[in-house]
């Protein structure tokens, strides 16, 4: 079959692969049909490289339609159109139970010290196949697929793997309520997804970000926009709350944040190093460029929440404690819990009159085989692009 694969520092290709096989009798195979591309997948394509290895097959936000069955499947039948969750989660054991499914300790990398294992994420998560291919193997068959109903585009769907439910838990672990305001900082697809989630709660929404386009879409829907290149944001929002802060602060930015520059060195030195030492570096020291975390903390109010969904890996990140324990912060973070918000988000995806306006979320459509151009139009936020949908 065709994949992407990673090949090396910011160079990826659709290469021709094994086709994946059931392995596990709850395994299922699905032959794709929309695949999504994520701001999580750019930090595989440059910063987190040293967990790679050429010809490993990225992507997790896949849907499609059921073709080889494990012979434990119970509740899925050949044809069936699933959505699949970014992380593998067995559904049955102590964090499952629990809502925790991206700690999962079935699937568990334990010897990296990480949560669930997730499709195309690096050795620290697995080292699974990914999902932007033309078939993938989907271990736990009988929890994992979310089956959706016949008639409406994928585009209303593909979401439900990753985007909508990390908009989703990152709005419920901000604890914003309806009147109060939510500052959110970077407005790429999952803090834009965000955004309608928290307007749909009729919570007043500040957006931050630096790419026009993304403000001006934000903007469109509702959100007071801030563009980080009009001067100090931190300024601007004391400005719009009455020199408090916001009530709550998402961060949908992750360990690329523009304006951080000895990390950004950091990072690329990390990349310059080969495996072997790279590894240690980006597992002990900090690595991450912060300028939007930092941009968090000091934006919320006292009292507040800080509510994280970027993703970042360094291991000793320099924060300020002061800052954060003295204005009494709370702060929630982590990797969505995909099957924890599945019933808040499938009626709303099912709904005809389409409220997160997922139909027209998508700003390109793009064959499989022009996949590596699309990364890096996407890195350098070129066109337009917001939200890449891969067609295999
Ligand atoms: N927690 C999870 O389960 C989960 C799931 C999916 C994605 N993510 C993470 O969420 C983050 C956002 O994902 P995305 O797909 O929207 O990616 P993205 O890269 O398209 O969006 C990030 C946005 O932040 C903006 N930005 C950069 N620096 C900034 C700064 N200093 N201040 C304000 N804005 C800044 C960028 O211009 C961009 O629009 C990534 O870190 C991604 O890995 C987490
Ligand atoms: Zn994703
Ligand atoms: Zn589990």
């Amino acid at each position: 079959m065709k994949a992407l694969t990673w090949q090396g520092k910011q160079n990826v290709s659709v290469e021709t692969v094994p086709d994946p096989k059931i392995i596990e009798p709850d395994d299922i195979i699905i032959e794709v049909t929309t695949s999504g591309l994520c701001g999580s997948d750019l930090h595989l394509y440059d910063p987190l490289g040293p967990f790679l290895h050429p010809g490993d097959v990225l992507g997790h936000e896949p849907m499609g339609r059921v073709v080889e069955r494990g012979s434990d499947i119970t509740n899925l039948q050949l044809g069936d159109r699933v959505v699949i969750p970014f992380q593998i989660a067995c559904g049955s054991c102590f964090m499952c139970e629990r809502g925790l499914q991206t700690q999962c300790e079935t699937t568990q990398v334990r010897e990296y010290g990480m949560g669930a294992a997730l499709y195309g994420y690096t050795d620290l998560y697995g080292a699974v196949p990914g999902g932007q291919a033309e078939f993938l193997r989907v271990p736990h068959g009988n929890y994992n697929p979310i089956k959706v109903e016949e008639g409406p585009s994928d585009d209303r769907f593909v979401y439900l793997s990753d985007v909508a439910p990390t908009a989703w838990q990152g709005i419920e672990y901000s604890g914003i309520q309806a009147g109060e305001t939510l500052v959110i900082v970077g407005l790429g697809p999952i803090g834009e997804m965000a955004a309608r989630i928290a307007l749909l709660r009729d919570v007043r929404v500040i957006g931050v970000d630096l790419v026009p386009e993304r403000l001006a879409r934000s903007a469109s829907l509702g959100v007071e926009t801030i563009n980080l290149k009009d001067g100090d944001p931190v300024a601007a929002i004391l400005d719009k709350t009455s020199g408090r802060g916001a009530d709550a602060v998402m961060e949908a930015v992750g360990m690329e944040a523009h304006g951080s520059g000895v990390a950004e060195a950091a990072q690329k030195v990390v990349g310059l190093l080969p495996k072997a030492l790279s590894r240690p570096v980006m597992t002990h020291a900090s690595t991450d460029r912060l300028a939007a975390l930092n941009l968090a903390f000091q934006a919320v109010r006292r009292g507040g929440t800080v509510s994280i969904s970027g993703v970042y890996a360094g291991a000793a990140d320099p924060l300020s404690m002061q800052m954060i324990f003295d204005k009494q912060l709370t702060l929630r973070m982590g990797q969505a819990n995909v099957k924890r918000w599945q019933d808040d988000l499938l009626p709303l995806a099912m709904d005809d009159a389409d409220p997160l306006g997922l139909e027209t979320f998508a700003t390109h459509h793009v064959p499989l085989d022009d996949a590596a151009a699309a990364y890096a139009m996407f890195q350098k936020k070129e066109d337009g692009a917001i939200k890449v949908l891969f067609q295999p």
